[in-house]
């Protein structure tokens, strides 16, 4: 039905028209204000009155949303809605935790909410359409944008994208919006983790590691997809017609439409791939970007390009069908003003029912790294506690990165939460700052200070202490896009601060706060208890505060490995074999796949976290030694809860594929559950293995199940050493 009202529309378009279906722009002009008269806010206001712009993006707000939808139902020939799009990455004004952290949860339920959330306070702002979920699979934490998606594993990954497409879209109702997949495709994969580099990975890797939560995404109904910066096979992704028409478009059947990424049509011609604006345009439109982000290219030169023939009118007409169907689909030609209602605006934002909702997010977020002797939970009364770290008390950190919709300095920070707590005395001293400024786009939070004027105070407030707090790690604006790293330890004089504490009060409680995995090798060695507390957004304190004391038992497993060394990455569990794998021990001789001066094993693996309970897994046990085509087999594993306190355990379940018709990883996250065991109780968690669980994109490029031997591992995390063999036969 949908279709037939878009070609209806469409037979009434003009060429122009067409195009400008397929132009979004930035708006940054004041839209309540007066009319623009000059420069780009001006030819941007006159292209909306022509109905030459499709979307916008950066416009929120119901008054503002609502004064410029108005000028596009009411001023241009059609009246074709504009589509309002914006960056709701992990909240919009109540913030949840970034994304990597949210991973940790593995709680596809909290996640999906939390989605909910961000989806009903931007729909409520009169937003349509949101560009998350990022999925791309991150293996190099140095690249700062990996705290916007699910870490290294493309099972997680996966599982996490569709929690949070469904989280954003819904059923397409007034509390909803669409959901943009994005970075489509490969550009997590940036050489040295430096944002924006090139990217060159096989198309094995392609196929295998980055586009399975793509599908995922695909599949659970996702509207949108928007591609990236970076080249693949030498080719822009934005001009790159592998991804977009062949497999996107064609093999997965994809209806909906492609944004390109911020100016990536435009930037085609810095990476030499095309001559001028015209040409990218001619080569983006052919490729299958249907909408073009900032660059001007299509608005500027699509109509000519298919006067001259250089870019035939049914791509553009299949272009301007995915962008009005997604515009349907979201009821804005029945109502175009569906998401401007100022009463909903006001009662929706900000709800308590949200921040409660953020502040489980945030508690399901926390990694429990090391607790030495039970340090934690903490008494609640008649301690002397120390706080240190000026990450302890900011306001604005905790909201991270990609937070565009939120006010500075609206978080609970860390000592604010442990205040909420009245038995013990507190006091807190800064000892550093960990960069010299805070703003969003400036560079300032990348020059790390060097000031050490503060020590002095932090020392002695550490001395008479029962136990310390030390709240280290990255200012939430040290992560994010353009934010890579080529150091991954604590920045800045935090390193030197928690060994001069340590020196005169070993009794600390790290609580790092960081949007990617830290290199922080001397404090795993020496520090007794380490949490990892992400940056978790509006109720980040709170949540900190909950698990410090107990009231909340952690259960988050980390989604990406953290590395003992900077020199160790891309580091991933699944990583493949070797000709020389040295089966993980120092051999004789130097002839191995190693390092002379650090090991190949992280400081703390994927699927890593402990809990205040203690777990034990035992009775592995498999239903068959194999299993053949449409067949299946089962294993189960008793995990016993030894503790006397009730707990939760992400069981993880690992195959690996011992010979293939190409390599195979060491091992494979294939399924996980998240299961509440009481103090003393046993659960037995059953898990299915069939064709799909060990199929792959094989030689015969294409997914398969191959014959062969397998093993099956559980555990607690990626290094589990428990396994089964089975075997898949065929003949
Ligand atoms: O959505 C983002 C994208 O991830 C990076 N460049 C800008 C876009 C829109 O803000």
């Amino acid at each position: 039905a949908i279709d037939k009202k878009v070609d209806s529309v469409l037979a009434l378009m003009t060429l122009e028209e067409k195009v400008g279906q397929m132009n979004q722009y930035n708006g940054f002009w004041e839209v309540t204000g007066p009319v623009p008269k000059d420069g780009a806010a001006a030819l941007k206001y006159e292209h909306l009155k022509k109905g030459w712009v499709g979307s916008m993006l950066n416009v929120k707000g119901v008054k503002d949303v609502k004064a410029l939808q108005k000028i596009a139902v009411e001023e241009t020939r059609l009246g074709i809605p504009v589509i309002f799009g914006y960056d709701v990455i992990h909240g919009y004004k109540t913030i949840s935790p970034i994304p990597l952290a949210e991973a940790a949860s593995w709680d596809m339920e909290a996640i999906k909410k939390s989605a909910e959330i961000a989806a009903a306070e931007a729909a409520a702002s009169g937003l349509n359409w949101t560009f998350a979920p990022m999925v791309d699979v991150s293996r190099d934490a140095r690249w700062g944008r990996v705290m916007e998606g699910a870490g290294e594993d493309p099972y997680l990954n996966s599982q996490i994208a569709v929690a949070r497409v469904k989280g954003f879209q819904g059923d397409f109702g007034e509390f909803n919006v669409a959901a943009c997949v994005k970075h489509f495709a490969g550009y997590s994969f940036a050489e040295s983790g430096r944002d924006y580099n090139t990217v060159d990975i096989s198309n094995n890797t392609l196929h295998n590691i980055v586009l399975p939560p793509f599908k995922a995404a695909l599949e659970a109904g996702a509207l949108t997809f928007m591609n990236s910066f970076n080249e693949l096979e030498g080719i822009p992704a934005t001009g790159n017609p592998y991804l977009q028409r062949e497999i996107l478009k064609g093999q997965w059947n994809f209806k909906g439409f492609v944004v390109s990424d911020w100016g990536s049509l435009g930037e085609m011609v810095s990476h030499g791939y095309a001559k001028d604006l015209k040409e990218a345009a001619e080569r983006a439109a052919n490729a299958g970007s249907d909408m073009d982000m900032e660059s001007y290219g299509y608005v500027a030169h699509l109509t000519a390009l298919v006067r001259e023939g250089k870019v035939s009118e049914d791509k553009i007409d299949d272009a301007v069908r995915r962008i009005l169907r997604v515009k349907f689909t979201l009821g804005l030609f029945d109502n175009p003003y569906k998401y401007c209602d100022e009463t909903r605006e006001q009662q929706t934002i900000g709800k308590k029912e949200f921040q409660d909702g953020v502040l489980d997010m945030a508690k399901k977020s926390i990694v429990l790294l090391k607790n030495d002797n039970n340090l934690l939970p903490l008494k609640k009364e008649g301690l002397k506690i120390a706080v240190i770290g000026a990450l302890a008390n900011d306001k604005t950190s905790p909201l991270g990165s990609w937070r565009i919709g939120a006010d500075d300095g609206t978080a609970v920070s860390v000592l604010e939460g442990l205040q909420n707590y009245k038995g013990n005395r507190i006091s807190y001293a800064k000892g550093a700052d960990v960069a010299i400024g805070q703003t969003v786009f400036a560079s300032e939070t990348h020059i790390n200070t060097t000031d050490k004027s503060g020590f002095t105070e932090a020392i002695s407030t550490a001395k008479g202490a029962d136990v310390v707090i030390m709240v280290l790690g990255e200012h939430g604006l040290q992560t994010g896009e353009g934010r890579s790293r080529a150091s991954l330890d604590l920045p800045g004089v935090q390193q030197e601060l928690l060994e001069e504490v340590y020196k005169v009060n070993s009794n600390i409680v790290l609580v790092l706060n960081n949007g990617r995995p830290l290199t922080i090798p001397w404090a795993a060695q020496h520090i007794p208890a380490i949490v990892e507390g992400w940056q978790l957004g509006t109720q980040s304190g709170n949540a900190i505060a909950q698990v410090l004391y107990g009231d909340y038992n952690p259960s988050g497993k980390l989604p990406m490995s953290f590395p003992k060394s900077v020199g160790q990455l891309p580091l991933y569990y699944n990583h493949k074999s070797t000709g020389r794998p040295g089966n993980g021990q120092p051999t004789e001789s130097v002839f191995w796949s190693h390092y002379i001066d650090e090991q190949n094993a992280p400081l703390y693996p994927f699927g890593y976290g402990l809990s205040y309970s203690k777990f034990e897994y035992s009775n592995f046990k498999i239903s068959a030694s194999s299993f053949g085509k449409g067949g299946n087999i089962t294993v189960s594993v008793d995990v016993k809860n030894i503790s006397n306190v009730d707990g939760k355990e992400v069981v993880q379940l690992y195959i690996r594929d011992l010979v293939g018709s190409v390599t195979r990883p060491v091992k494979e996250l294939k399924g996980f559950e998240l299961t509440e065991i009481k103090a003393g109780q046993t659960k037995t968690v059953t898990f299915t293995i069939n064709e799909k669980t060990i199929e792959f994109y094989t030689a015969n490029n294409k997914w398969e199940a191959e014959p062969g031997d397998f093993k099956v591992y559980v555990g607690t995390n990626s290094d589990t050493r428990t396994e089964l063999p089975f075997s898949y036969i065929t003949n």
